[in-house]
């Protein structure tokens, strides 16, 4: 009994400071990172409730870091798309995006695109990456398409130009890495999740400590502004 965590959104921080503390460079950290996204991915896969795991991947504020580093994002991320179809594929997940890609190369967003119409059929999990995302962005975008369609500028209205609408409110919003902010993720979709914060640094975080998340939800009282 209790909530459902139909939709799990994460924030995955932490992955510079994580190689920070073992004296390697901050990419060690991103590349542990994605490991762990496989590791939480096929976990939600098989979990009765999740059926979309939402993961902040990279922010319109990211593209402020070093050169080097956002290269090497991008890189890793090609690699990620090239070595895990197989992985989606055994475990029957659908990749999906939000987030604004024009502003990634050609070469990517074509990797992107296959990865979606492989995977599209999919229904165990929707696995949604956030590339380039930022939620301010995104309303903006929905506002200015509403606005052309001439429709009425109404929360209804503005819900469904969203990207992410799709995809449906978010029942938990999980940040790792200790700090306790949003950073632009999901506002719209989280007007009525459940928020945890943990100081786990991303590359340590693991289904065991997720499972125990779910549990402390299940518990909690929502009450969406009733009594
Ligand atoms: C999160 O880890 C990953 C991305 C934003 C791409 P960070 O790179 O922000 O790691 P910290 O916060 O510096 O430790
Ligand atoms: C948020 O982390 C973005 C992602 C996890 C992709 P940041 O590390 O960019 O956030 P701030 O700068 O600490 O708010
Ligand atoms: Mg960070």
């Amino acid at each position: 009994m209790g909530n459902t965590a139909r939709h799990i959104a994460i924030i995955m921080d932490g992955n510079g400071r994580w190689a920070n503390e073992r004296g390697l460079k901050r990419i060690k950290g991103h590349e542990r990172g994605a490991e762990v996204v496989r590791t939480i991915t096929i976990h939600a896969s098989n979990h009765p409730d999740i059926e979309v795991l939402t993961l902040y991947a990279f922010s319109t504020e990211n593209w402020k870091r070093p050169k080097m580093e956002v290269e090497f994002l991008m890189r890793l991320l090609g690699n990620y798309l090239k070595n895990e179809l197989p992985t989606y594929i055994k475990n029957e997940v659908r990749f999906e995006t939000i987030g604004d890609l024009s502003r990634f190369s050609p070469a990517l967003r074509k990797q992107i695109e296959t990865m979606k119409q492989r995977t599209g059929h999919f229904k165990k999990l929707t696995q949604v990456l956030a590339l380039n995302y930022g939620s301010q962005d995104e309303i903006a975008r929905a506002a200015r398409n509403l606005c052309e369609t001439g429709k009425e500028i109404d929360t209804e209205n503005l819900e469904k130009s969203l990207e992410s609408a799709q995809f449906g409110p978010v029942d938990i919003l999980i940040r790792t890495g200790g700090e306790q902010r949003l950073s632009n993720f999901l506002l719209w979709q989280s007007a009525y999740a459940e928020l945890f914060f943990t100081s786990t640094l991303w590359p340590d975080f693991d289904p065991e400590e997720l499972e125990r998340i779910i549990e402390d939800f299940k518990k909690r009282h929502r009450r969406f502004g009733g009594i």
